[in-house]
Parts: C-alpha cells; structure tokens; sequence
C-alpha cells in the first residue's frame, strides 16, 4: 500500500514535469527536416534539371511553410556557389562524401516557426529559414537506390560564410535585434546581424532573428491562455500538496504504530520474564489476571471497645 502511494506521486511528478516541456526535441526537428526532404524530393520531376528551383508540395497543415529543392552539379557549386531561396552561398564550398550532384532543401516554416522553435528569453521576429545539403540519388557516388535514405553532406566553406536575407518581417527599431542559429544538434547560437540585416552563418541549418523579451513583470495582467495554463499549475500544485500531506501523515501514522508495537512488545516480554500473577488474553493484549484475593485484608487498628 505504501509502495503505490509512493509510485502514484512519483508518477505524478514525472507527469507534472513533462508538461513543462513545451518545446521540440531535437529528434522532432531531425524528423522534421527528413519530412522536408521526403516531400522535396517527391515534388522533383523524373528528370529533374540541374540549377532550378522545385516547390515541393506539403501536406494540409503545413499551409504556411515553405519548401523548395534544388539540384547542382557538384563542380558547378564549387566554381560558382549558389543564391536560391534567400541563401547566398559563395564559390569554394566543399562537400563530403563525394557525389556528383546534390540536392539543396530550402524551409520556411513561416506560422509554425515558433511552434517548433522557441528560445528561453527571446521572441522571433523572423520565421524560421533553413537549409540542408544531401547527396542526389541516381548520382555518381550513390551507393543504394530510391529506397535508401539520402545521405546528408558535410559542407566546408573556403570562400567565406554563408549570408542569410529573411522575408517578410519587419525589425523592432531598437537595434538589439539578434541572429538565431539552430545547430542541428539542438544548441542555439547568437549572432550579429550584419548592416543590411542578414546573418552570417557557416554551415548548414536553421536561423532566425530574435529580440530580447522584456522581464517579465510579477502579477501583471495576464492573457487569457497564460492565466488557464496558471490556473492548471494551481490545481496541479495543489493536487500534489494535498496527496503530499497524505503521504506525510500516512508515514507519520506508521511510524507511531511501529514504535507503540515494539513498546508492548517489550512491556509484555517484561510481564512474562517475572511474572508473578497469571495472565489472560483480552482481545489482542495481555492483561495480568489476579486468580484469587491472597492476602485477606485485616483491619489495622481494631477497635475493640
Ligand atoms: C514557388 O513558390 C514561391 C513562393 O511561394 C513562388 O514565388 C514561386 O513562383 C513558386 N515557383 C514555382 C515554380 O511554382
Ligand atoms: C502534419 O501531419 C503530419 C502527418 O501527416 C505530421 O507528421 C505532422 O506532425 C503534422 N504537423 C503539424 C504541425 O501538425
Ligand atoms: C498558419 O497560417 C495558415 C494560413 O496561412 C492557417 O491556416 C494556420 O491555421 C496557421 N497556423 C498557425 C499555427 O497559426
Ligand atoms: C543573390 O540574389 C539576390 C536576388 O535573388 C540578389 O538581390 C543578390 O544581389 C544576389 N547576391 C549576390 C552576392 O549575387
Ligand atoms: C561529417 O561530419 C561529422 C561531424 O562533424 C562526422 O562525424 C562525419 O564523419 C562527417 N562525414 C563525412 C562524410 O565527412
Ligand atoms: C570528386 O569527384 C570528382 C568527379 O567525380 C573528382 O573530379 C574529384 O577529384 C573528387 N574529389 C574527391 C575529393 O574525391
Ligand atoms: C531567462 O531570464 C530569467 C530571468 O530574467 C533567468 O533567470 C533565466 O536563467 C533566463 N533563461 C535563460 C535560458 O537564459
Ligand atoms: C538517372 O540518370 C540516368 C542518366 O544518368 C537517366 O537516364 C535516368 O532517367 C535517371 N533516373 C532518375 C530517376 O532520375
Ligand atoms: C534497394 O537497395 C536495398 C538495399 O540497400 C535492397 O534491399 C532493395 O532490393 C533495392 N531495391 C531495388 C529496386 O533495387
Ligand atoms: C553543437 O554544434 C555546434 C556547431 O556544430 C558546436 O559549436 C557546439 O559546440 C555543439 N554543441 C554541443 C552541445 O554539441
Ligand atoms: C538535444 O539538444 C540539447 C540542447 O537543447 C543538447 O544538450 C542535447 O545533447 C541534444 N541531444 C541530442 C541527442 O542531440
Ligand atoms: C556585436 O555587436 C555589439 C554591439 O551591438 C558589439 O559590442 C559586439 O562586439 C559585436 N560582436 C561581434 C562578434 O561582432
């Protein structure tokens, strides 16, 4: 009985925390990119040119997000780099392992950026941008075939960075605007952005631009979502507190059990080491049991007129 008290509230507590948790893990963003990629690819024609850009086409719920592939010749994209979807990317980009063409995916996740985004102490201002590099299937290099998972490229930059442009959003005026970047291993990096309001970023990817939230201020006036999620904090700090005390007075009421038990225990070990009068159980407990009156009382002090 103990033991699933204790289970319970320690279910609960894993349960409370996870509810804390209100952003992606990385596997959801590496699942993410390889749903990207799986639509991009399927959007490409069977003989896909070399140096266009594809829309790929994504399901229902993914209306604002935007992907869109396209596939260079290696050689080209060392001699000439590219500058698709908003990426400038210079000549001197070397990729591993060694195929002959690649496909580059661009994203766009527009409304749903800080659904799977979200960085402690900061707000986009900016939707989420990204881009992966993967070696082209049916090229020189591959070793599977359609039904091998792609192979994700090493980039190494010789011809400097990468400059990132943003669409469509408007910059606080405050100047403390911040570049975003998404490692793919799920740490965020801070940048500078440069004069003409770009990043500067070295590898592939995800970025956006942040700025600051201000601290927040104790009891002011909340939303409306903020104030039900506060009010499910309450119930759920409340539920934890009650069965808390619970568990306390139920450890409390066992422990002054045991302690009374060992008590007559040795009490009664006590009575049976001498026991001069003869005993009777009575319900669960000994009681001494007097058989006779031994002595007869005598009257002190008779008065004998
Ligand atoms: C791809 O999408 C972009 C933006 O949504 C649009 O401007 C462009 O015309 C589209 N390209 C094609 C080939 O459909
Ligand atoms: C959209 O649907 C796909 C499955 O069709 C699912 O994997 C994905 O998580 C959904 N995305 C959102 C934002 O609901
Ligand atoms: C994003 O925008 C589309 C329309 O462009 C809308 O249907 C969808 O509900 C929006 N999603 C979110 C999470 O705001
Ligand atoms: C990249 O392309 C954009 C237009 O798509 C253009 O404005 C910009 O100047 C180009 N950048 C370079 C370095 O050529
Ligand atoms: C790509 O880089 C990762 C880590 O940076 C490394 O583990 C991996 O072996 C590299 N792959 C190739 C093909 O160079
Ligand atoms: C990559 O392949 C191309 C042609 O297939 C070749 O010219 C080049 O030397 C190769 N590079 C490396 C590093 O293997
Ligand atoms: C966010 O700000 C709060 C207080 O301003 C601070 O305690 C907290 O450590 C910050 N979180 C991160 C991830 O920087
Ligand atoms: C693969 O490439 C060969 C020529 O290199 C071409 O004939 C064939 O159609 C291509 N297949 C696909 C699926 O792109
Ligand atoms: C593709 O490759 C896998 C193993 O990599 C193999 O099991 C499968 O039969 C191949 N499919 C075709 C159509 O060659
Ligand atoms: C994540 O990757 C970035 C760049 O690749 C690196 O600078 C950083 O140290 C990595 N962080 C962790 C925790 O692996
Ligand atoms: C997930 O991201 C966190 C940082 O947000 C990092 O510390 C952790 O190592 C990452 N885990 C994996 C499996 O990449
Ligand atoms: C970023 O900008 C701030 C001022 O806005 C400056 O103090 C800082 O040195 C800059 N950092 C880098 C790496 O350029």
């Amino acid at each position: 009985m103990l033991m699933g008290f204790i289970l319970s509230f320690v279910m609960l507590c894993c349960l409370c925390s996870l509810k804390g948790i209100h952003c992606m893990d990385n596997s959801t963003l590496r699942s993410l990119d390889d749903l990207f990629l799986e639509y991009a690819e399927n959007s490409l024609p069977t003989r896909p040119r070399t140096g266009v850009l594809y829309n790929a086409s994504l399901p229902q719920n993914f209306t604002d997000v935007k992907v869109s592939i396209i596939r260079l010749r290696r050689d080209s994209f060392w001699s000439k780099g590219a500058n698709y979807s908003g990426f400038y990317m210079p000549p001197k980009i070397f990729s591993m392992p060694n195929f002959t063409r690649l496909d580059m995916v661009y994203s766009n996740l527009g409304n749903l950026s800080s659904y799977y985004y979200n960085v402690p102490n900061y707000t986009l201002v900016a939707p989420v941008v990204g881009f992966n590099a993967y070696g082209s299937r049916n090229s020189t290099g591959q070793i599977g075939n359609l039904t091998t998972p792609m192979t994700r490229l090493n980039l190494t930059l010789f011809g400097g960075p990468i400059l990132v442009q943003f669409p469509d959003f408007s910059l606080p005026q405050n100047g403390k605007a911040k570049c975003a970047v998404f490692h793919l291993n799920g740490t965020v990096e801070m940048t500078n952005m440069t004069l003409q309001n770009m990043c500067i970023v070295q590898d592939q990817g995800h970025f956006s631009i942040v700025v600051p939230q201000p601290p927040p201020v104790p009891w002011a006036p909340k939303k409306k979502k903020e104030r039900e999620e506060l009010w499910k904090w309450w119930v759920f700090g409340f539920a934890i507190g009650v069965l808390g005390l619970l568990l306390c007075g139920f450890i409390i009421f066992m422990i002054v059990r045991v302690f009374r038990m060992r008590k007559i225990e040795k009490m009664e070990k006590e009575a049976e080491k001498n026991e001069p009068l003869d005993a009777t159980n009575v319900g669960q407990s000994r009681m001494p049991l007097a058989s006779a009156v031994r002595t007869q009382p005598i009257i002190e002090n008779d008065y004998h007129p």
